[in-house]
């Protein structure tokens, strides 16, 4: 996999990619197979997506692979997605390593078997020096989760007596949440056809770019990603400001 230095000729490439992989269980349907022939797929369209990425020099790739609501789920097909999870581990660390991905896992992981929780600091550990991509998979992760954690670890330093109430700002309270040391995702996409964002980066996603595909995940390729990019593209970003700032300023 080759990097590409897009962004020194162009600013359109997004950064930061979130992506909720909708559509896995619906594919499968559609071609009489159980869910798990769905999330397999899934996982293909996940590798895709990862290569097409690096090709484009995106920076950050943060996949929203298990969410804290998807435990009421059958107890089945749970138990699948985690052996898929802990298969997917296995079989694609060392490739992941070898192509400079920083893999990081997001989320309250002590819900996790303890096997699968090692697997993943060792994943974390072995490919902590790489920098073509970052790659976060957010599993058992809930944006509500991630603020609420925040809130509770400066309440800890007000009641140890390290900070007062009043000093708690945007930035003290960001700088507690799982993403912390990276910048806010520029493009959130969401294939399976709904328009919502269920819980996935709550405060990350304050002035990301929203794209919404009818494709089902284990369809979604290079193809359907530069067609996001290309709709990134082609938008005015203004962080509340007015377009004649944004063009006076030249980052339109
Ligand atoms: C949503 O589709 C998808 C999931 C809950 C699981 C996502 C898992 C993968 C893409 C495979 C493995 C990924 C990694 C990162 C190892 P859905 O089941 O809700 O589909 P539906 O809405 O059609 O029922």
């Amino acid at each position: 996999m080759a990097k590409a230095d897009t962004h020194s000729t162009s600013c359109k490439i997004p950064r930061h990619v979130a992506i909720i992989m909708d559509g896995n269980g619906r594919w499968a349907r559609k071609r009489h197979l159980p869910r798990v022939a769905g999330h397999r797929m899934g996982l293909e369209a996940v590798r895709k997506t990862i290569q097409a990425c690096v090709e484009q020099g995106v920076e950050i790739l943060t996949l929203f692979a298990f969410s804290s609501e998807n435990w009421r789920r059958p107890a089945e097909e749970v138990g699948l997605l985690m052996k898929l999870f802990i298969t997917a581990l296995d079989s694609e660390v060392k490739k992941l390593h070898r192509n400079g991905v920083c893999l990081r896992v997001i989320g309250e992981l002590s819900a996790f078997t303890p096997e699968l929780q090692q697997r993943i600091t060792a994943a974390e550990i072995l490919t902590a020096g790489n920098s073509t991509l970052t790659l976060n998979i957010a599993a058992n992760y809930g944006g509500r989760w991630d603020i609420t954690r925040a809130a509770r670890a400066l309440a800890a330093q007000v009641e140890r007596g390290e900070l007062r109430s009043a000093e708690i700002d945007e930035e003290l309270l960001r700088r507690q949440l799982s993403l912390a040391d990276l910048p806010d995702p520029d493009l959130f996409i969401r294939t399976g056809g709904e328009q919502r964002i269920s819980n996935f980066l709550l405060w990350q996603l304050a002035y990301t770019e929203f794209y919404f595909t009818d494709l089902l995940w284990p369809a979604f390729d290079a193809v359907a990603l530069q067609q996001a990019f290309d709709s990134f593209g082609s938008r005015q970003r203004r962080f509340g400001r007015t377009s004649e700032q944004v063009e006076e300023a030249g980052d339109a």
